[in-house]
């Protein structure tokens, strides 16, 4: 009764009933609520305060930036998806809202496409020194398995590729990175590929707050792609990834194969020219997981200016506990 009545009542609002029906549709910052609904700064702050108090709405800060979207879990997170459903998409008030919200989306796609523009010769240098990545793509889904992907996190999403490749099969699937521009394109990618269940979070990798994250339930699946050679010491990062996994949870690994091409430190901002597979074992070790399966990716066209990817699949062990250090 109480939660029903609070959250009645936090409805029960004509703007409450526009801010609930907007953020069904985006996650979006108060400036572009603002931009929507057409109201004060300080009276749309009020506004969502109350909702998020009522646990309607969750907030999730970005950096200087502060994003909103309708809750998920709890009995208030059930009221407002009820209530979204009945609204009319046809109301006239929710109709201009919708459309408003679309040019907004249109200038973040535009935005982020040109961020992409300008970074992606860079991006494509380093590509064309490797297999094409569909090739990895297929590989990682063939390790998955016919297993269940269910919640999935993939730490340092950037553009959120791997979302779009696994998230159809996960239950909920979760971004992370710290950069904003790569998440601007990521959310114009996830839109288009219309993946409901699919998000991205703007946060560091080697920090994870899980709670504030909104990572709980803890995750079935990790994914680290191409990311472990910006880190120093990536094992820190392996051991962050590691604190998200559930009881049968596993890590999915894709990097490169110990190479020798010192200008990509320079040029690329590696700081790790690839890894073997024992300093994935001793990461595996460190965490209490098992090396499972691993596939190895030669280039196409073999060369000392070449990349082999690898892909590494990290799981909890089954069966006899091991000591650590020992080989699996
Ligand atoms: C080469 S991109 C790989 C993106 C993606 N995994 C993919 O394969 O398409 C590396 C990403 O790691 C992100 N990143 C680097 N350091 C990070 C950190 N400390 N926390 C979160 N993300 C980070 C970068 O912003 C970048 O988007």
């Amino acid at each position: 009764m109480r939660v029903l009545l609070d959250g009645l009542k936090a409805i029960a609002e004509p703007t409450r009933l526009r801010l609930l029906a907007l953020l069904a549709r985006a996650e979006l910052t108060v400036t572009e609520i603002t931009q929507v609904l057409k109201q004060s700064q300080p009276r749309v702050s009020r506004h969502l305060k109350l909702m998020v108090d009522a646990g309607l709405l969750k907030r999730f800060p970005e950096g200087t930036w502060v994003f909103y979207r309708l809750a998920e879990d709890g009995d208030a997170a059930a009221l407002g998806k009820a209530v979204t459903a009945l609204m009319e998409r046809d109301d006239p008030v929710l109709a201009e809202d919708a459309a408003r919200l679309d040019a907004i989306r249109e200038a973040r796609v535009t935005a982020a496409a040109s961020y992409f523009a300008e970074n992606a010769s860079r991006w494509d240098e380093i590509r064309k020194l490797y297999l094409p990545e569909e090739a990895i793509e297929q590989a990682m889904a063939e390790m998955v398995g016919e297993a269940r992907i269910g919640t999935l996190i993939d730490l340092g999403t950037g553009t959120g590729r791997m979302l779009e490749v696994l998230g159809p099969r996960a239950d909920r699937a979760i971004g992370i990175d710290a950069s904003h521009e790569m998440l601007s394109i990521a959310r114009a990618n996830l839109e288009r590929s219309g993946l409901a269940n699919t998000q991205v979070r703007y946060g560091n990798i080697l920090r994870l707050d899980p709670g504030a994250l909104g990572l709980v339930p803890k995750a079935d699946t990790v994914v680290l792609h191409h990311v472990l050679h910006f880190f120093e010491h990536p094992v820190e990062v392996v051991m962050q990834a590691a604190r998200l996994l559930n009881e049968n949870g596993r890590m999915l690994i894709a990097d490169f194969a110990p190479h020798a091409l010192e200008r990509l430190r320079a040029e690329h901002a590696h700081r790790r020219l690839g890894f073997a597979d024992r300093e994935v074992q001793a990461w595996a070790d460190a965490v209490g997981l098992t090396v499972g399966a691993v596939r190895e990716l030669p280039p196409a066209e073999a060369g000392d200016d070449r990349l082999t990817v690898k892909i590494w699949l990290l799981e909890k062990p089954k069966g006899a506990v091991r000591r650590a250090g020992e080989a699996a």
